[in-house]
């Protein structure tokens, strides 16, 4: 792997953070060790503002939404998505998917804690197992965030599964997009973003100087006019 990178920002003024939990858990942090203690392997300041903006700015206000992440970890960014829904104020869920069981419960109490329980449903298992007869249960996706496993083959086929659910103005996010990997190593998620590229299909912005090892979130979206 090439040295990563880190765009996760510490010392800000945490009134930029959309959720009073996620201030909390902000509180005198400087550095990366800490934060790791405190949100695991969060996106972080301003991947927060990010995604929370994205959504506000993506979800229909004129209805109920439904966001779908792969990688809850402690819930971090499940809380700044959930928080989108709840203030867009016409009603939503977020499903969440975490493959580790205490990690996942570390999460429950985050979201919980933060206020916004009642709008995430957490799945534990992998994304690859849970997502199939997930998106069965659900008519459309909005929004999906795509932070699980980042190995190429995972990342891709996490899209795939998503694809024929969302809806015409839908966001896929990704995160860790940077192209981090040796030729001889797996491509992870750049390498995914790149044969999705090569398909022809929606546009992609990417945005490299955000998030931590590996950096760089990127935003596709299939068919917006
Ligand atoms: C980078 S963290 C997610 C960070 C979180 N989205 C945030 O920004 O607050 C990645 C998480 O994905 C989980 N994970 C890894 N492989 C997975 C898989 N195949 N299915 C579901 N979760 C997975 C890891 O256990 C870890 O908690």
């Amino acid at each position: 792997m090439k040295d990563p990178r880190f765009y996760r920002m510490y010392g800000y003024d945490l009134a930029v953070l959309p959720n009073k939990r996620l201030q909390e858990l902000e509180r005198d942090v400087p550095d990366l060790e800490t934060a790791r203690t405190r949100s695991g392997a969060s996106i972080g300041y301003p991947g927060w503002g990010l995604i929370y903006q994205l959504a506000l700015c993506s979800l229909d206000p004129d209805r109920f939404s439904t966001v779908v992440e792969t990688g809850t970890n402690h819930g971090c960014s499940s809380i700044v998505l959930a928080q989108a829904i709840k203030d867009r104020g016409v009603g939503g869920v977020l499903h969440t998917i975490e493959i580790d069981e205490e990690t996942a419960g570390i999460a429950r109490g985050n979201i919980a804690a933060a206020g916004v329980g009642d709008l995430v449903e957490q799945h534990v298992g992998a994304s690859l197992e849970v997502l199939p007869g997930l998106l069965d249960t659900l008519p459309e996706i909005n929004l999906a965030f795509l932070d699980g496993s980042h190995l190429m083959n995972d990342a891709l086929t996490e899209f795939e599964l998503v694809l024929p659910k969302l809806s015409p103005g839908a966001l896929v996010v990704f995160d860790n997009t940077y192209e981090i990997a040796e030729p001889h190593e797996d491509p992870r998620v750049h390498g995914a973003l790149k044969e999705i590229i090569g398909r022809g299909e929606g546009n992609l912005i990417n945005l490299p100087y955000v998030s931590w090892y590996t950096p760089g979130v990127a935003i596709w979206q299939k068919a917006p006019f």
